[in-house]
């Protein structure tokens, strides 16, 4: 018996193996042609990760298989165009697709759940065949596609979301309640109107060349607010009390009017630059607390929060206009001691900057003044790209 067993055993052994590697795999399950995709078709399951080669030309079907423990991965490969499975209803791991420059159809009917969606350089991927629409998502990162829209992902949560450089979405509507590191929508078409009605709380909110943004329900930012390069000539956060970290409004070309009404509380910096339409900043009536600097420079004539009594940071405020009515507030709350940092405010400048930048007055010496003035502007995009690349 024994003896018996020692050949039993292996011989088991590798029986099971063959018939696990059918629907298992400790490795990567690496599909060269539509034959391997439909030999998956027996398994509800697939454990593991699958990932279409490189080398591969014909359309891949993973079809019968309605849950994958593993990624679906494919990259650099410029010649398949569909990628579909009629019936994955979960992901658990990364769809990663990347340098696909021919695929112009994915087609996942019934997918509801994916852990990571990581997609870049689709040129020709103009519509989602995402039927039943994604709902659940932990991150999605989606960058340099061809979409027309997010048709077909509505998360309702997330830990990050990044939607960039898709020059061709001109909607981004979500249903999300929270995204508890980051939410980024960048440079996608520059017509891009922006709808979040359900969003309460998220960390870091970054919003860069958008033609519209709506966050009626905001409440809480747990990290920071930038907003650089919109279309948009107002912005309002109806319902916003505190932001975490920073609040940056950058070189918004058409910008005339904020409106932070119920807003108490910055943690960070407060950061308002180069807005050149942004006549007057008198949309923070309750701000009383900012931790960080206060930090303006503009064509405004005048700055208005009434509510400040704690500012820990630095103070700087720098206009091409006369700001005198507005110096003198600010001034008395130095006295009061409100402000105790490092101190600077004056208008009628040439050229208005940042925090730390010495503005030139007006007359004083006109050539030196418009040498420097492009000296800021490049200033400004490098901070606000060093701001994009930070968020
Ligand atoms: C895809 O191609 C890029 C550029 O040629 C290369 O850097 C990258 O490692 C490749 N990725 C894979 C998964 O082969
Ligand atoms: C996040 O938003 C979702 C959808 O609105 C909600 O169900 C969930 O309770 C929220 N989670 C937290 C921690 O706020
Ligand atoms: C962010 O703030 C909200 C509301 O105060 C809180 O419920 C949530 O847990 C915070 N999230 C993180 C990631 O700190
Ligand atoms: C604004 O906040 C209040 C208080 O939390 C809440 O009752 C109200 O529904 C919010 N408004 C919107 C439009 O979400
Ligand atoms: C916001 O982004 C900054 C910079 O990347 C990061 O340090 C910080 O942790 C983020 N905040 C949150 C709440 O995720
Ligand atoms: C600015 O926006 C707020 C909120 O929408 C609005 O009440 C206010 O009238 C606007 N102000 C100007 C000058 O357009
Ligand atoms: C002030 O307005 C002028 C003319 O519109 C513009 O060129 C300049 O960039 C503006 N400056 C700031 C700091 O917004
Ligand atoms: C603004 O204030 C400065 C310094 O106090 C003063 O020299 C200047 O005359 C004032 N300008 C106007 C227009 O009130």
């Amino acid at each position: 018996m024994p003896s018996m067993l020692k050949i039993a055993l292996p011989a088991l052994a590798a029986a099971s193996t063959a018939y696990a590697a059918s629907c298992s795999t400790s490795a990567t399950k690496t599909i060269q042609n539509a034959g391997d995709a439909t030999a998956l078709a027996g398994c509800e399951t697939f454990t593991g990760s699958i990932a279409i080669a490189t080398s591969t030309t014909e359309d891949i079907a993973l079809n019968g298989v309605q849950k994958i423990v593993g990624d679906l991965i494919a990259t650099n490969n410029s010649d398949i165009k569909q990628i579909s499975g009629d019936s994955l209803t979960q992901l658990d791991g990364e769809m990663h697709l990347d340098g696909l420059t021919s695929l112009y159809a994915l087609n996942f009917p019934a997918l509801k759940s994916v852990d990571t969606i990581t997609w870049n350089a689709l040129p020709n991927l103009q519509d989602l065949g995402f039927g039943s629409e994604v709902e659940s998502a932990n991150k999605i990162d989606i960058q340099n596609t061809g979409l027309r829209s997010l048709a077909g992902i509505n998360v309702e949560e997330a830990d990050s979301i990044e939607i960039s450089n898709n020059g061709y979405i001109n909607e981004i509507k979500l249903q999300l309640g929270n995204v508890s590191t980051k939410l980024t929508l960048a440079t996608n078409n520059e017509a891009v109107i922006v709808e979040l009605p359900f969003l309460i709380w998220a960390s870091n909110l970054t919003f860069i060349s958008c033609a519209s943004v709506s966050v009626p329900s905001l409440e809480t930012l747990n990290g920071s607010l930038g907003l650089y390069e919109n279309g948009f000539e107002s912005f309002v956060a109806p319902n916003l009390t505190s932001v975490g970290d920073a609040l940056v409004i950058v070189d918004n070309e058409k910008l005339s009017n904020l409106s932070f009404p119920l807003l108490t509380k910055v943690s960070g910096n407060l950061k308002i630059a180069n807005n050149p339409e942004l006549a007057e900043i008198d949309g923070f009536p309750e701000l009383a607390s900012i931790g960080g600097a206060f930090d303006m420079a503009g064509n405004f004539t005048s700055v208005e929060t009434p509510a400040l009594d704690t500012l820990k940071g630095a103070f700087n405020l720098q206009s091409s206009e006369n700001v005198n009515e507005t110096c003198a507030f600010y001034e008395g709350l130095r006295d009061e001691k409100a402000i105790r940092g490092k101190y600077e405010c004056k208008g009628r400048l040439i050229d208005p900057g940042e925090e730390g930048h010495k503005g030139t007055s007006k007359g004083n010496d006109p050539e030196g003044a418009a040498s420097s003035l492009s000296a800021v502007n490049g200033a400004l995009g490098l901070a606000a790209v060093a701001a994009v690349l930070l968020f």
